[in-house]
């Protein structure tokens, strides 16, 4: 059966599909009060603007429909999509806009919404993109910030999770675009295989 199956495996719930164990990072539990938390930020930050949430696809459309409904002012939504993983574990180091946004940004309150800072790579390239429209202002929210070393560092004022150095899956994140649906974050147990 194509079903993704819950087992338990030393009292903890793993996931299983194919020959691949999801071991939970971060449960349900945990992304609901955190982002929770991060919405009540952002809505007393920005309680006099309306900010355009710049949001990039697709990895983070899950985290933006959830933190959106924590945000109790009004905002304005578009979508960026730019991939340097394709089907790949790893960056290629290339960062390519494969959908660009609809609106102008000239003197708003940006709100970049990342569901992940892994190389960092996307965002270097997004934020430098983003300046040359002349915004206002750009502020970054992600999720997940992961531990690995890198040369440029974006401040980014509204962090959901500092996270080991794992690949990591669910809550929108991906491999080779499955898992994308686990409403957990997740990571691959025996990641060499991979
Ligand atoms: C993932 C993720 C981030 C980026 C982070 O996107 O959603 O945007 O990688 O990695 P970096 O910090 O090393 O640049 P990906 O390119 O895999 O596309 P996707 O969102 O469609 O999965």
């Amino acid at each position: 059966m194509n079903v993704y199956r819950i087992a338990e495996e030393d009292g903890e719930k793993i996931l299983i599909y194919d020959n691949e164990k999801i071991k939970v990072l971060i449960d349900e539990s945990s992304l609901k009060k955190r982002i929770k938390e991060l919405g009540s930020m952002i809505t007393s930050d920005y309680k006099d603007i309306v900010p355009v949430l710049v949001s990039v696809l697709r990895g983070s459309f899950i985290f933006l429909a959830d933190i959106c409904r924590e945000i109790r002012i009004p905002v304005v939504f578009d979508f960026m999509a730019v991939s340097s993983y394709g089907n790949s574990k790893v960056s290629s180091g290339i960062v390519r806009i494969t959908k660009d946004l609809e609106f102008s940004i000239e003197g708003r309150e940006v709100l970049i919404i990342e569901d992940i800072i892994d190389s960092g790579r996307t965002l270097n390239y997004l934020v430098k993109n983003l300046k040359a429209r002349n915004p206002r202002n750009i502020e970054i929210c992600a999720l997940l910030d992961k531990n690995v070393p890198r040369k440029t560092k974006n401040s980014v004022k509204y962090k959901g999770f500092d996270i080991p150095n794992k690949f990591v899956v669910g809550y929108g994140l991906d491999y080779a675009e499955k898992y994308r649906n686990i409403p957990f974050i997740g990571y691959i147990e025996n990641e060499q295989y991979l």
